[in-house]
């Protein structure tokens, strides 16, 4: 969380973070700040609120108040104190000697403040202290440069942080540290750049650098210099991004949530692509993880797997687990990531690790699967962001390939997402010898239908607009599922809230029965997934089951189940029949997908940015 940005060596630093901060305010919206300098003072602006507030306040600055060849800017989503003016990063040592923006949680703050002895703080903040601790170094007697003076600072830190700073006094230099949090550095051009994700960098370069925890870099207008903490050249992680500008704009939508649905057929189709051919020397074609780097030898040994994830990723993960147990015999659990650890959970050399996340930077399941890791897990990751840190601290990877994901709420991810569970499944199935190869390319090429049958539901947009038309206001949803429907209840239920702010859950239907249908009375809306398969019929007693008690039922059901779903519910939705079983929950998210999207903007919610939301959250 939060959005960090910093440019040196730009004849107006300020046009490019603020167009940086832009792009990072998925990240966190509850003010944002910027700082230059020119050698005599430090300059800054901030606001609470969302970036515009920064903007509006910028052009009332006089003309070349803050124009500078270097500064760094911030978006805020509050940790420590409240959304406000003063709690807005950039913050500043009381003499405004060195400026400071933080992502992050500096846990030891009241320490670190309480050793300063009787200091005034301007803002309630975990990070001013950093500001006054650089600048007490600064102070030293063998006169320290900025970059020797943070390191000096964060052999003190405890907890996760990336840290941008400028002083006064070094016009040309910014000083980055990152500790499990991300940050990307970069020079192109005679511009130095770092910043919280690639996405604020991609209009100057694609050739980025990811700093592992410990280090720092020193970064002007000639290049940049990264160390570890006791000063010794470290070096970070280089690679080049795949996508580019355009991929990161709204092409024409109203909002980038619904372009994100509408890439999902190609988002599916790349995720997809190339995974089952024969090997460099030939031989019979098989399904090819190559990213995954983990011996087949080993992966045939494992006796368990654990799936940790967040959110919308940890039901993508529960599709995961019907694939994994169904064809390749392997036990699963599915855990909330911030849980793993506070527990004893019992994991060996035998137990496969698999840590979802669009992001890769989610600290929580970052430390879940380091966690696993430290006990000698083989930890793969399912990631849709290259380079990030869970990517690269796995022992394997493999990519979604969604492309770049803005909405706060998570939509392409989430479908790569099931279809990378999908590959993992048929994968650890070949590998175990649990399936026969012509068992394997039969799934594979069926599941290569998928982008098309997205393409028809995507189509049923009108309907789906009708419907969210009609339930607008109703105060309370519940979605109900069995099997793979049961994590796109989930998915809907979270989608909802998340955007609409309405009141929604989601329950396995079977579990009805035991409480929850309590909740139940006339104008209720149960959403209900009911695909033609192996659990419709219970899912039909189930649907009538709530209908009895006076609430509007939609269901989702396929082309198989549409008929018959027609007597039981108010509102049908026939989609397509899925190419598998497990493939379903593809196609039958979407619609879930839509109807929050419709229903939040007609509600007229600020769709990409929900409130007390952020896109990656990089705080425990
Ligand atoms: O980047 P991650 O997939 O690790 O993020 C996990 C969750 O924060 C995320 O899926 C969240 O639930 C979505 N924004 C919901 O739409």
């Amino acid at each position: 969380m939060c959005g960090i940005i910093g440019i040196t060596g730009r004849v107006d630093a300020v046009d490019g973070i603020v167009a940086g901060l832009k792009r990072l305010e998925y990240r966190g919206y509850d003010s944002a700040g910027v700082v230059t300098g020119d050698g005599r003072a430090l300059r800054i602006v901030k606001r609470a609120g969302k970036l515009e507030n920064l903007t509006g306040a910028l052009a009332e600055q006089a003309d070349g108040a803050l124009s500078a060849s270097t500064g760094i800017g911030h978006t805020r989503w509050a940790t420590h104190g409240a959304p406000n003016d003063r709690n807005a990063h950039p913050h500043t040592d009381p003499d405004g000697r060195v400026a400071v923006v933080h992502n992050g949680i500096v846990e030891n703050y009241q320490q670190l403040k309480s050793s300063l002895g009787d200091v005034r703080f301007a803002s309630e903040t975990d990070s001013e202290v950093v500001a006054h601790l650089v600048a007490r170094h600064l102070d030293e007697a063998d006169a320290p440069d900025l970059l020797t003076a943070v390191r000096r600072v964060v052999a003190d830190l405890k907890g996760a942080y990336s840290l941008c700073l400028v002083s006064r006094d070094e016009p040309d230099t910014i000083v980055v540290a990152k500790h499990e949090a991300p940050l990307i550095v970069a020079h192109a051009d005679g511009v130095g750049y770092c910043a919280s994700d690639v996405a604020a960098l991609i209009a100057h370069t694609r050739d980025v650098s990811a700093l592992l925890d410990g280090q720092i870099a020193r970064i002007t207008p000639d290049g940049v210099e990264v160390v570890d903490v006791d000063g010794a050249p470290a070096k970070p992680h280089d690679y080049h991004v795949s996508w580019d500008l355009e991929a990161a704009e709204k092409q024409g939508y109203e909002h980038f949530m619904l372009k994100e649905i509408f890439e999902q057929p190609q988002a599916v189709h790349d995720t997809l692509l190339d995974r089952h051919r024969p090997d460099a020397g030939g031989g019979s074609p098989r399904l090819r993880l190559d990213e995954l780097r983990i011996d087949e030898r080993d992966l045939a040994r494992i006796d368990k797997v654990f799936i940790l994830a967040c959110g919308t990723s940890l039901h993508a993960g529960m599709v995961g687990k019907l694939a994994i147990e169904h064809w390749a015999g392997i036990p699963v659990d599915v855990e909330v990531a911030s849980e793993f650890r506070y527990r004893d959970p019992i994991v060996d050399k035998n137990t496969l690790v698999i840590a979802i996340s669009q992001s890769g930077e989610t600290v929580d399941t970052i430390a879940a699967a380091s966690h696993a890791r430290d006990q000698r897990s083989p930890v793969v990751s399912l990631v849709n962001v290259v380079g990030s840190t869970l990517a690269r601290e796995a022992d394997g990877v493999l990519y979604t390939h969604a492309g770049p994901e803005v909405a706060v709420a998570s939509t392409k991810a989430f479908t790569t997402q099931i279809v990378g569970c999908l590959l993992l499944g048929l994968y650890l199935a070949q590998v175990r010898g649990r399936m026969y190869a012509t068992e394997t390319a039969d799934i594979l090429s069926r599941l290569q239908q998928i982008p098309d049958a997205l393409e028809e539901v995507l189509g049923l947009d009108a309907e789906i607009t009708a419907l969210a038309e009609r339930y607008t206001d109703v105060d309370y949803t519940m979605f109900i599922g069995r099997h793979s429907g049961l994590p796109i209840a989930m998915e809907g239920a979270l989608k909802l809230k998340e955007i609409s702010y309405l009141h929604a859950e989601a329950f396995p239907a079977g579990e009805m029965k035991h409480g929850p249908i309590a909740l139940i009375e006339p104008g209720s809306l149960v959403i209900a997934l009911a695909p033609a398969g192996h659990v419709f019929a219970k899912m039909v007693s189930n649907i009538q089951e709530v209908r009895a008690r006076g609430a509007s039922v939609l269901a989702i059901g396929t082309a198989d189940s549409a008929a018959e779903l027609k007597d039981h519910a108010d509102h049908v939705l026939a989609l397509p029949e899925p190419p598998h079983e497990l493939a379903g929950p593809v196609l039958s998210v979407v619609p879930l997908q839509l109807f929050s999207y419709r229903v939040a903007t007609l509600r007229g919610e600020d769709v990409d940015q929900p409130r007390n939301l952020a896109k990656t959250v990089t705080v425990e």
